[in-house]
């Protein structure tokens, strides 16, 4: 039988992990196998790709991914590689096809569903069918207006992987929201690094003073405490309103959320790379993507209604500056702690109360290590 926690309570003896899962490139070549190549990691919003042939290109380690929206606007995705002599075909981030895909080496052709419709002088060699030389699909699922992507060769099932959250969001209704704006960070530290950092406000009343004048560290509670889903809400001081510039709701509320919610924000790290923060008026989240043991990409967006977006009556930009500055305190403090963990004087120290996702994070994450 497994032990359930019942409350957020910080798991007795908890302390950070050894440097090794900081500086090991053995570590992060089994992150990838272990995690990122075979969970449901998040790879953006549905609404980046809003026309046929619209597609983004996701790199992790030695993989790359074509996400693609097809001629019945269906989100597909399919691994970056030809099947001829296995030339990576997308070098670009982004992009829209004409009506297919092709190789730049020979010249063989994918329709968007990952067929392979053109193969010049293959007709001539014995027992080629096109059929068996197709793109290699990528399972892929939208949640929320999320796309997930697994790379496993047995992907879990996705609904009851994510049936602790899905459902959980309903009042924001976050599959109607659109991108007002994505920013993209290169920060020189280790992935986990941004999620630890994420999942506690202790640090907050010291780097983000900003932050802290808006919501208490103490205030809140933590609803989602052990596994894949961590995280909870705080609630805003008197007279705020919001995480804004000025404190105030930058535009008005989201039409489902309740009036207890209309004061406080809620912060959920869903495992391994994203990070969703649901505000009354507004939703934002980051994926977090590993480039070596000690660099990783935090993209970060903000998600608006489509009239508050179109409208120049509102202020969603106090948002977006309000949360880049507060990200580059939080990235910038990220890679001190990279550098310091680097020497050789850095060895594991207890964490605090306030820490206690951070130790659920990382007995999740060495439970699906070991
Ligand atoms: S490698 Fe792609 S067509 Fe030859
Ligand atoms: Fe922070």
């Amino acid at each position: 039988m497994t032990f359930k926690k019942t409350a957020d309570t910080l798991i007795k003896g908890a302390h950070t992990l050894d440097r090794d899962y900081y500086t090991s490139k053995k570590i992060l070549s089994q992150e990838y196998e272990n995690i990122f190549f075979n969970h449901w990691i998040c790879a953006g919003r549905e609404s980046e790709l809003s026309k046929a042939g619209q597609y983004k290109i996701i790199n992790i380690g030695s993989e790359s991914i074509i996400i693609l929206k097809n001629h019945n606007n269906k989100i597909r995705s399919h691994y970056n590689l030809c099947r001829h002599r296995g030339t990576r075909i997308c070098e670009k981030p982004n992009g829209k096809f004409s009506k297919s895909i092709q190789c730049g080496y020979h010249g063989w052709v994918y329709s968007l569903d990952g067929n392979l419709i053109g193969s010049p002088h293959m007709d001539t060699i014995q027992n080629f069918n096109k059929t068996d030389y197709g793109l290699h699909p990528v399972p892929l699922q939208v949640w929320e207006g999320f796309i997930f992507i697994n790379l496993s060769e047995n992907p879990t099932d996705f609904k009851k992987s994510f049936a602790p959250i899905i459902g959980r969001f309903k009042q924001w209704n976050i599959s109607e929201l659109y991108t007002f704006e994505k920013k993209i960070y290169k920060v020189k530290g280790n992935w986990k690094l941004v999620i630890q950092n994420y999942c506690e406000c202790y640090h907050c009343p010291i780097l983000h003073p900003d932050l802290a004048a808006i919501h208490n560290y103490m205030s809140g509670k933590n609803d989602l405490f052990e596994g894949a889903f961590l995280g909870g809400y705080m609630e805003f001081n008197k007279n705020k309103n919001s995480i804004t510039e000025s404190g105030e709701l930058c535009c008005p509320i989201l039409p489902g959320i309740t009036n207890e919610n209309e004061n406080r924000v809620y912060y959920y790290s869903i495992f391994p790379n994203m990070l969703l923060s649901l505000h009354p008026e507004y939703v934002m989240f980051h994926t977090v993507w590993p480039e070596g043991n000690n660099r990783c990409i935090v993209e970060c967006s903000w998600l608006f209604n489509k009239h508050i977006i179109s409208s120049n009556k509102y202020q969603p930009q106090d948002a977006v500056k309000f949360w880049d500055m507060t990200n580059k305190q939080d990235w910038h403090i990220s890679e001190l702690s990279q550098l310091g963990i680097q020497s050789k004087m850095y060895s594991p120290s207890p964490y605090s109360g306030q820490e206690s996702l951070l130790a659920a994070f990382d007995k999740y994450y060495l439970s699906i290590m070991n």
